[in-house]
């Protein structure tokens, strides 16, 4: 039968599941799809797993705690055993767009800490090439408009992000998004490094070379776990 996207994403977030052991450090991702590995990881809590748990969000920490997930910081550990998360685009070669949720640098801090990094979709974010989704870039408020400027000279159309209620968008650091229209990505791990190089770029949501597996739902209630290839 025909799933909802929501089913989906929680088809794949619950395929995860088997991939925690008692005693690991988490990470805990952000976004819809997040959402549901942070239930489950929670269910799991409730009959007795042991972990302890970063977040990459404020909104994820809260969902953990209301959950009953133990949370810790990086003065804690120094490093993360499994982190599950969602994503906005995934390309053959596991390469990422993340960030359409605006958690993008806490994610990328947390993949990077992470031995074995899960990322869970629905089958709308598998594509040949990344770049349909706008690129996310997190900037620092002071001299924004400067470095969209750079930006744009990369070869986009930008955008500073707006929140719902028309304010400007700030990331849980207190910056800004600029969300960038590149078109087609055909070499992410050059575009990763360009937009990095400007002054005022945080980091961007290009995450190249960090995915270990994806678990993709799929709308006959299917998963398929997607090595690169
Ligand atoms: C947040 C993210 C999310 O993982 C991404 O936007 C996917 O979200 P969703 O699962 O809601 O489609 O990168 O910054």
């Amino acid at each position: 039968m025909e799933q909802p996207v929501a089913n989906i994403k929680k088809i794949a977030a619950d395929k995860a599941m088997s991939h925690i052991q008692d005693g690991m450090i988490l990470g805990l991702g952000t976004g819809s799809t997040a959402y549901w590995a942070i239930r489950g990881v929670g269910e799991l809590v409730k009959q007795g797993l042991q972990v302890r748990a970063v977040a990459t969000s404020l909104q994820s920490e809260g969902l953990a705690r209301e959950m009953n997930i133990p949370i810790v910081s990086f003065s804690d550990i120094d490093h993360i055993d499994l982190t599950i998360d969602g994503a906005d685009e995934v390309d053959k070669e596991l390469n990422l767009i993340k960030g359409g949720g605006g958690a993008l640098l806490r994610e990328k801090i947390v993949a990077a800490a992470t031995h074995t990094y899960i990322i869970i979709v629905d089958e709308t974010k598998l594509v040949d090439c990344l770049g349909k989704f706008p690129l996310p870039v997190e900037v620092v408020p002071f001299g924004w408009e400067m470095t969209q400027r750079k930006l744009i000279s990369l070869g986009c159309t930008a955008r500073r992000r707006m929140a719902e209620d028309n304010s400007i968008f700030l990331t849980d650091n207190n910056h800004y998004i600029i969300d960038c229209f590149f078109g087609r990505i055909p070499d992410p791990g050059s575009l990763d490094e360009a937009v990095n190089n400007i002054i005022g770029v945080m980091d961007n949501g290009l995450f190249v070379n960090m995915t270990d597996f994806v678990i993709a739902g799929f709308s006959d209630g299917s998963t398929k776990v997607i090595k690169k290839g």
